[in-house]
């Protein structure tokens, strides 16, 4: 299950994203908007991301203008790696690298096509491991507040 959020500057993209998965067979779950009117990108960001924590959701798919709001929001939950990409590269090392559970885009960056194209390499790019973990674990540390050398 993917979860699907964005703000009005996003709805637009989330919205052809959701087709999209659809159309592949991927079940999401859309936590809004629902409307392209006002809505702020941290409630979008609160309610995807916390699917994601509660392992309702394997990954969440955020869209706002820039793709950048709405990754500041969703990285200040406890457990979400957020990630705002705007080429393939980054979207997928993100996911071998970063462990990236959270991919974010920019409505107003990145054209649709090429975003159905991350969001494609998001999905299905697997976590190294190995080295990359302790790195990913030094990350948790420093959610914890923790100091790291
Ligand atoms: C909304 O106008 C816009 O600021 C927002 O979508 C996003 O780009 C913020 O980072």
């Amino acid at each position: 299950m993917i979860a699907l959020g964005s703000d009005h500057a996003g709805f637009s993209l989330k919205e052809k994203i959701k087709s999209y998965l659809q159309e592949k067979g991927i079940e999401c779950r859309d936590f809004g908007c629902y409307t392209p009117e006002s809505f702020d990108y941290a409630v979008a960001a609160s309610r995807a991301c916390g699917a994601v924590v509660n392992g309702e959701c394997k990954f969440a798919i955020l869209c706002c203008g820039t793709g950048i709001g709405i990754s500041m929001a969703a990285n200040k939950i406890k457990g979400i790696r957020a990630a705002a990409c705007t080429n393939y590269f980054g979207a997928k090392y993100t996911r071998a690298h970063n462990d990236a559970n959270v991919l974010c885009l920019g409505e107003r960056v990145t054209g649709a096509g090429l975003a159905l194209e991350l969001v494609d390499v998001f999905l299905n790019t697997e976590f190294d491991g190995g080295r990359h973990q302790r790195r990913i674990d030094q990350i948790s540390a420093l959610e914890k507040g923790e100091k790291i050398e």
